[in-house]
């Protein structure tokens, strides 16, 4: 059974989250589809089980994730599939499913591929690594919505157990 993993990385917590799902698989491909959009069909259809991650970023995931599942819809359709979105608006309890994460949601409601597995992981914050102006921008964001501020500091919210268990749960029923 081999397992592909897709992922859109900004600051590398995606492809940080897709690694550590990828422990789980016996025999998982990852790849960056920053690097590769254009991948072939034919490439894809090698895989029993494709999983496409994304992040978050001013409110949008990559244009690259929209396109990408409207080009291949048919055949992310024909497998066993699985999303996972990642953003800091999850590291609230209240906004880390489908269901209430608004990006996640609403991403689900726009596209015609729903995969059999969702789940919605939250960041992290690399305050030092970002250039002045996004360092301004999530600051404030953080602050009007009670997160951490101190722009010496780099977070990390995501739940690590939560994240082998999404994997788990896909590849016990491959
Ligand atoms: C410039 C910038 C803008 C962001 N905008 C949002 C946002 O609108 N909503 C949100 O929940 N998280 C936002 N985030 C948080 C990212 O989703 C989070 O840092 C995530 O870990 C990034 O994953 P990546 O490194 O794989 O791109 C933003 C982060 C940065 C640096």
């Amino acid at each position: 059974m081999k397992t592909l993993i897709l992922y859109l990385t900004t600051d590398g917590q995606t492809r940080k989250i897709a690694e550590k799902m990828a422990e789980t698989f016996a025999d998982c491909t990852l790849i960056s589809l920053r690097e590769q959009p254009q991948i072939q069909a034919e490439k894809l259809q090698d895989y029993d089980c494709i999983i496409l991650g994304a992040s978050i970023r001013y409110g949008h995931f990559d244009p690259i994730l929209e396109a990408f599942i409207q080009q291949h819809q048919g055949l992310l359709k024909s497998k066993k599939s699985a999303f996972f979105s990642v953003n800091l608006t999850a590291r609230k309890a209240n906004r880390n499913t489908p269901e209430t994460n608004t990006y996640t949601r609403k991403l689900l409601a726009r596209i015609a591929w729903q995969p059999q597995y969702v789940a919605v992981f939250a960041g992290a914050l690399f305050y030092p690594r970002y250039q002045w102006f996004d360092r301004v921008m999530i600051r404030f964001i953080m602050k009007i919505t009670g997160g951490d501020t101190d722009t010496r500091r780099e977070y990390e919210y995501t739940d690590w157990q939560k994240v082998t268990e999404f994997a788990q749960k896909i590849a016990k029923k491959l």
